[in-house]
């Protein structure tokens, strides 16, 4: 499992000669950011603009309308991107470089070389575009005997008339993309070839020679420790679970954050069986592990000044002989007690174990994030997190993180009443509520008796939108979207300035 490769990513005033193939965006008064000698080729050769062009095709100017123009005979190839707005914001830009790069690597299956022009006004904008461009180059490549097929992006231009600091964005937008396409990437492993060891064996060779020092609690480790609930939750499988433990501790940070992350390699429900179609994609279920694991590794490629801490609780939930039951008491880390209500509720029974040794780095904000709940996909749909917290000033700096990196979050609330539900007659807590209402919040609420008592947290539900198996949209390929990475960095960056 290599790390993938990025396309090279370059910035200039003017589109390089021999491009094969340039993008620009279509607004309602036409396509922006034309260079005049692409203009003037096609003006020359179909007496028609490229906006006009390009509305003869049937090119629209919404989100995720895209077109190739007929090829002038000189010059490159020209797709024609939606950008939504007239004034598009960062994340409409984000997409329609996504969509248009996308849509650039279908027309080959060779090695391609694009530009995008969507006629960027400032860093930001350039930033969003360059950030777009390269997580719309990324795609799964299927496990084969035979070749790999379609074409691949050698190299992407943005072009941006003004003067800006070139090396900084493109590194920055680099790190930024390595680390949700390295997240994508895990997702989108099989779980027979990634399983608690196998991931811990990744997330090493991600940090080995960066700033981020790794420790991995193997099984042995985690019995003699008393992290009953990752031994609980892995004790099913033959794969036995790991607690990755990364940290980044750079001189003059003055806040320290810790990051949990859910990393159930997958997730059969245990001996309370999943049906087929709700198992199918359960190899998603590290998606929060592998989101947080990233974000430290790019915070310090990034140089932010902030110490962060983060969690991977890593385990495989299978049925067997071995498994944990329904009705079983397990002590989580730190000695409080757990009755297991459902063994498909088992990402919070390893978070907890996370969430109660995170508390002991005394961090100054716990953020966890994981793929814990059918019910917030039911609540909020498949693009959108909920997010829910000690108090709203700590979810307001998530959401405010989210809105910064262009990811849909949506605040729930954990009423008070929760609370009772999870009352248990044999141990201090039972795992899930009595019924299924507000599955979230009641899992969210569970999460929260773990928290150390004045630690500000907020829990990040991602299982909606963890995992994509629709067409292709914006900058998202179907299957692992990396999700929160963004967020989590966008976070960093605010409490680390
Ligand atoms: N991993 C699932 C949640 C999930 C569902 C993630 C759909 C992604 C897409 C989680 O472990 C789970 O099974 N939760 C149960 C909890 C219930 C048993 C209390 C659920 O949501 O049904
Ligand atoms: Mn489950
Ligand atoms: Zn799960």
């Amino acid at each position: 499992m290599p790390t993938r490769t990025l396309p090279t990513l370059a910035i200039a005033k003017a589109v390089p000669r021999n491009v094969d193939v340039l993008v620009v965006g279509l607004s309602e008064s036409g396509t922006r950011a034309v260079p005049e000698a692409i203009a003037g080729a096609f003006t020359k050769r179909f007496g028609l603009s490229i906006a006009e062009m390009a509305t003869s095709v049937g090119a629209k100017q919404g989100a995720d309308s895209k077109r190739t123009l007929p090829a002038p005979g000189e010059g490159p190839r020209i797709v024609v991107v939606g950008l939504g707005s007239e004034q598009p914001n960062a994340e409409d830009l984000r997409r329609a470089a996504g969509a248009g790069v996308r849509h650039a690597a279908s027309l080959a299956d060779d090695t391609l070389t694009v530009a995008v022009s969507l006629g960027t006004e400032d860093s930001a904008q350039l930033t969003a575009v360059a950030e777009g461009a390269l997580l719309g180059s990324y795609r799964y490549e299927p496990i084969s005997a035979g070749p790999a097929k379609g074409g691949t992006i050698a190299t992407i231009t943005v072009i941006h008339a003004g003067d800006v600091k070139s090396a900084a964005i493109v590194s920055g937008a680099e790190t930024v993309v390595q680390a949700v396409v390295t997240a994508r990437e895990w997702v989108n492993v099989p779980a027979n070839l990634l399983y608690p060891e196998s991931f811990a064996e990744q997330v090493r060779s991600l940090v080995r020679g960066s700033k981020v020092a790794i420790d991995v609690l193997d099984d042995a480790a985690l019995s003699r420790g008393g992290y009953g609930g990752l031994m609980a939750v892995g004790g099913g499988s033959s794969r036995p679970p790991r607690l990755v433990r990364l940290s980044y501790s750079p001189r003059g940070a003055k806040f320290h954050l810790a990051l949990v992350g859910k990393g159930i390699t997958f997730d059969t429900g245990g001996l309370d069986l999943k049906p087929p179609e709700g198992m199918y994609a359960m190899k998603c279920d590290m998606a929060g592990a592998a989101a947080v694991l990233v974000a430290v590794h790019a915070m310090a490629q990034l140089g932010l000044k902030i110490k962060v801490t983060a969690y991977g609780a890593l385990a495989e939930n299978m049925p067997s002989g071995s498994a944990y039951r329904p009705s079983d008491v397990l002590t989580i880390y730190g000695g409080k007690t757990v009755e297991n209500g459902n063994s498909d509720a088992e990402g919070r029974l390893v978070m907890a174990d996370a969430i109660a040794r995170a508390n002991e780095d005394h961090p100054d904000l716990i953020v966890d994030v994981a793929t814990l709940t059918g019910a917030c996909v039911v609540a909020l749909g498949e693009r959108t997190s909920g997010l829910m917290a000690t108090d709203d000033a700590t979810a307001d700096l998530v959401l405010d993180a989210a809105d910064a990196a262009g990811e849909d979050v949506w605040q729930l609330p954990i009423p008070s009443e929760i609370r009772s539900k999870l009352e248990s007659k044999v141990a201090d807590l039972r795992s899930v509520g009595g019924d299924r209402w507000a599955g979230a919040l009641v899992a969210a609420a569970f999460l929260r008796e773990f928290v150390a008592e004045g630690t500000p947290w907020a829990h990040l539900d991602i299982a909606g939108p963890a995992f994509f198996d629709g067409k292709p949209y914006g900058y998202v390929a179907p299957g692992g979207t990396g999700v929160g990475v963004r967020t989590l960095i966008a976070l960093a960056r605010s409490l680390g300035a």
